[in-house]
């Protein structure tokens, strides 16, 4: 049969899965996977829930689309409780959306809309961070700092300013922990006094990276600062927390590592934990109310966002995880996956381990005392991703963490309902993996 589907990489035909179930994917020639990325850090309570399946079925029966401007449900107003509830009353109202880049737009037009009625509507700028990702369509891949993303569609992207990112192993001030003085949160008051604060509406930024820099986490202080530095100038603090929400990092927001309280959160992946696409933008008090008591009207949305399955679905997702106390789970199984991940530093091609909770990552390097990366030719990571797979695992793979140019990284995001046997059994997968690479490429 003709190929009709038009994929990520146009020349290579993914595996087809048939079924998938708890940790596990089964693809159409009896191949037993393990989805150690959960899809792209999505999957946290596993596959094959049957209790959601059926919330959502349930739903379904009852109403299955509803127009959010004319209409809601009760379900609605129940996902939104519960989303402020996890975030224990910091935030005050959720606007669902579809989807991750979808929920950073809305975050962005959110406090654009604030300042406007807030009598302060020269206040438009967004500032964010290179190798920073919050999404692809046009507006996000603007913030995004994501640089392979954006080359090809540079023309349409509008000019943000990117900061040097929070990037630690490979600090763009050359700095090393014991030196830091937070410079690169420091930026952000350079930036915005250089642009004008009556311009600059919001910064945006993720409290542990994805896929662009594999789970890099900042030191402590540094939201304390960027805190400050917003609260001074009246610009919104919105982060992204579009993977490492919702029990990601082993608490519930990675904010609450840091001692803050963000204006506006990003949310979508683990929302739904993958069983219906949704997403979410979720303001403090102070938004809605300034927006609420000026014009009444948040003038954006998409067809299918609030829609009523998705809100079940966020419902359930949300007890389960409380339910089966997922989020502790997952701090545990973190630690544990941490520890074992430390096993891979004798490899002479891995750079760095970083990450919280179960959002970790890999980086790989030439050189470890110079920190060199491998030659962007050999496609490391790619390797590491095709071999893994052919081991029983997946592994999400990136590249460009080293100014978009080189930089090979491994991202692993499991559900939480993972085992230790079966972490053990992940990291000997690994191990065996890079070992064979590094042979193959010569090292
Ligand atoms: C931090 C972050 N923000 C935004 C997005 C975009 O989400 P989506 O792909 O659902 O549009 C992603 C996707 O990976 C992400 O990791």
């Amino acid at each position: 049969m003709k190929d009709h589907v038009l994929s990520f990489l146009l020349n290579r035909v993914t595996p087809s899965i048939v079924k998938a179930e708890g940790i596990y994917l089964y693809d159409n020639r009896g191949n037993r996977i393990i989805d150690a990325s959960g899809g792209a850090i999505v999957c946290s309570i596993g596959h094959g829930v049957e209790e959601i399946v059926e919330t959502a079925s349930e739903q379904m029966k009852r109403v299955a689309f509803l127009f959010r401007r004319a209409f809601r449900t009760s379900e609605l107003e129940e996902a939104a409780a519960k989303v402020c509830d996890t975030t224990h009353g910091d935030m005050d109202r959720v606007f669902f959306v579809s989807g991750g880049s979808e929920a950073t737009e809305t975050a962005i037009k959110l406090a654009r809309k604030f300042h406007i009625d807030n009598a302060n509507p020269s206040k438009f700028r967004v500032i964010s961070r290179w190798q920073s990702y919050h999404g692809s369509t046009m507006g996000a891949a603007s913030w995004s700092g994501f640089t392979s993303r954006r080359a090809d569609f540079t023309p349409y992207l509008k000019d943000f300013v990117h900061l040097p990112p929070t990037y630690c192993y490979r600090c763009w001030y050359g700095k090393a922990p014991e030196t830091c003085h937070l410079e690169c949160a420091q930026a952000l008051e350079n930036e915005i006094l250089c642009l004008g604060p009556d311009t600059v509406s919001a910064y945006i930024a993720e409290p542990v990276s994805g896929h662009s820099l594999a789970a890099a986490f900042p030191p402590d202080e540094h939201f304390k600062r960027i805190r400050e530095i917003c609260d001074q100038y009246d610009v919104l603090m919105i982060l992204d927390e579009v993977i490492s929400g919702v029990g990601r990092t082993g608490k519930w927001y990675a904010y609450q590592y840091h001692d803050v309280i963000p204006d506006i959160i990003a949310l979508a992946k683990g929302l739904s934990a993958g069983y219906f696409p949704v997403g979410a933008a979720v303001v403090r008090a102070k938004i809605h109310d300034t927006i609420a008591n000026k014009s009444g009207v948040f003038g954006s949305g998409h067809t299918y966002g609030g829609n009523p399955v998705a809100a079940s679905v966020v419902c359930r997702v949300i007890d389960y995880l409380k339910e089966h106390r997922l989020v502790e789970r997952c701090a545990e199984m973190g630690n544990y996956l941490a520890d074992k991940l430390e096993t891979l530093r004798s490899h002479p091609s891995v750079g760095d381990i970083r990450g919280k909770g179960l959002q970790r990552g890999v980086e790989f390097v030439r050189d470890k005392e110079t920190k060199a990366p491998l030659d962007p030719q050999i496609h490391f990571s790619q390797q590491i991703q095709d071999e893994a797979l052919l081991r029983g695992v997946h592994i999400e793979s990136s590249f460009g963490c080293d100014r978009g140019q080189a930089g090979d990284m491994i991202i692993f995001g499991p559900p939480f309902i993972i085992t230790k046997a079966q972490i053990d059994d992940l990291i000997a997968v690994i191990d065996e993996t890079i070992s064979f690479v590094e042979k193959k490429i010569g090292f």
